[in-house]
């Protein structure tokens, strides 16, 4: 059976955890009915806190992160996917306490696995990875609910982070108004270039007067970091405003009151990338591989090998990164 190089964390026997590229074999992958060659994976922030030891996400180390794969069938026993298949496989346990994209093959259950859509090519699956997807259940939520451009600005938190990044771009080629919250200084240009309208820093939206409500701006929102920041944007929604909410970074509490609920009817969403239904998944890469897939995604990228990926784990635990990192395998 072939070996191959994997990224590999490891608890030390003083409980910290070491980073390291190892070889391994493919008879160390767990079972499953399809075996691929993964060429590309992403960084998102899970693998971070994978990658760090973090329980919450994997239970047991030694352990291959990595959410996201792109890559080659190499072999099935699936009727449905045939050897030499282009596909992508995101969340579900893969990366977390399945060995994941951070080694060049992963073995997995065929209902994980989506071909790649004709528009889309392995390495562009993987800018968009699982923070695209992510991004894409958000904003299809949003629209489900009658969310249109005329009704209003969309605020996006977190918005030079990877699901951030991929929220504006896609919101601003569906046509929406989009105002980006960032922290970082060099992060207005960067939003502006990606088709923001407008960019606030976080202090903006993290209201410490105590008033239940604010002035209603917002018509909708895409939040990835709770807290204080989702509290405040929350009192901030105009009438039948709605929210799609996916992440923690700020805070996983959410300090609120029922008032923009049932003042100005407003409505929120929670999205759960890594195991919600198999066919919204493949609309929605359907639609990040043509009407959504929004220009220049290249410019976000940066892409790097298995031997960059301990600098960028630090980076994106800082709060640090713009854009997308892609991995090479
Ligand atoms: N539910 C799901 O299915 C799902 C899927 C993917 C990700 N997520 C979650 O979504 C969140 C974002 O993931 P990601 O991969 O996009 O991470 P990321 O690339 O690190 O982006 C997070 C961004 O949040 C901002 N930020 C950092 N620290 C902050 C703080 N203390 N307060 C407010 N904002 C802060 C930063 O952007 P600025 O500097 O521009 O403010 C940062 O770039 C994470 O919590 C992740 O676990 C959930």
């Amino acid at each position: 059976m072939p070996t191959f190089q994997a990224f590999y964390v490891s608890e030390n026997e003083d409980k910290t955890f070491s980073r390291q590229i190892i070889e391994r074999s493919t008879d160390d992958l767990p079972a499953g009915e399809v075996l691929i060659r993964v060429k590309y994976s992403s960084l998102n922030y899970k693998d971070a806190l994978s990658s760090s030891g973090n329980r919450g996400v994997t239970r047991n180390y030694p352990h291959t992160p990595g959410i996201d794969a792109a890559g080659i069938v190499e072999e099935s026993n699936s009727d449905e996917l045939s050897v030499g298949e282009q596909v992508i496989v995101t969340g579900f346990d893969l990366g977390m306490n399945t060995a994941g994209g951070f080694g060049q093959y992963i073995r997995v259950p065929a209902k994980w696995v989506v071909k790649l859509p004709r528009g889309l090519r392995l390495k562009e699956s993987m800018i968009f990875g699982t923070a695209g997807l992510t991004a894409a259940l958000c904003i299809d939520k949003l629209l489900q609910t009658g969310l249109t451009p005329d009704k209003g600005k969309v605020i996006v938190t977190g918005a030079t982070g990877g699901v951030g990044t991929m929220a504006v771009m896609i919101l601003a080629k569906l046509g929406f108004a989009v105002v980006g919250v960032t922290g970082k200084p060099e992060g207005e240009a960067f939003l502006l270039n990606l088709g923001a309208k407008e960019v606030v820093s976080r202090e903006a939206v993290n209201d410490q007067s105590g008033k239940p409500m604010l002035k209603g701006i917002y018509a909708g929102c895409v939040d990835t970091v709770g807290g204080n920041i989702l509290a405040t944007i929350l009192k901030s929604m105009q009438y039948n405003g709605v929210v799609s909410l996916c992440g923690l970074v700020q805070s996983p509490e959410l300090p609120t009151t029922v008032f923009p609920f049932i003042l100005r009817g407003v409505s929120m969403f929670g999205i759960d990338s890594s195991e919600c239904d198999i066919e919204w998944r493949k609309k929605m890469w359907k639609n990040l591989a043509k009407k959504w897939k929004p220009e220049g995604i290249q410019s976000i990228t940066r892409t790097v090998g298995l031997k960059g990926l301990d600098k960028e784990i630090r980076k994106i635990l800082k709060g640090g990164q713009m854009g997308r990192v892609v991995v090479r395998l």
